[in-house]
């Protein structure tokens, strides 16, 4: 796999992990909040790279991809502000479909570019 899509795929996979711990401990809002946020800067970074490499290496999927990353970001914004107004707790189902949404995105839409950039010798890439 690319090293730059390892590297920031394996912090959102950890990230994950830790506010999964945090929901199933029932920990407050605020803290789930303040997870969110890193969430959130991280996948913004992460889908930053991604889409400079998608540019750079004039990858053919680039709008559908870029479009699933700005929906999550949208979505992810919405969950926010549902629980900074506490509209919402932040439970098990927001973790499932966070997860849901990682494990498809990763596996298809980032699989995929994955290949190409091995197929174009993208820079750094290893096998
Ligand atoms: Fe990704
Ligand atoms: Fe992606």
């Amino acid at each position: 796999m690319h090293p730059l899509l390892e590297k920031d795929h394996q912090q959102l996979i950890d990230l994950v992990e830790v506010m999964d711990r945090c929901v199933v401990n029932g920990n407050s809002v605020s803290q789930i909040t303040q997870y969110l946020d890193a969430f959130v800067t991280i996948a913004q970074d992460e889908f930053k790279h991604e889409e400079e490499l998608m540019e750079n290496y004039n990858y053919p999927d680039v709008v559908e991809h870029k479009k699933e990353h700005v929906l999550l970001l949208e979505q992810l914004r919405s969950v926010h502000s549902k629980l900074t107004h506490g509209h919402t707790p932040f439970g098990q189902d927001y973790m499932h479909w966070l997860r849901n949404w990682l494990e498809t995105h990763l596996l298809d839409a980032d699989e995929r570019l994955d290949k190409f950039l091995y197929q174009k010798n993208a820079d750094g890439h290893k096998s």
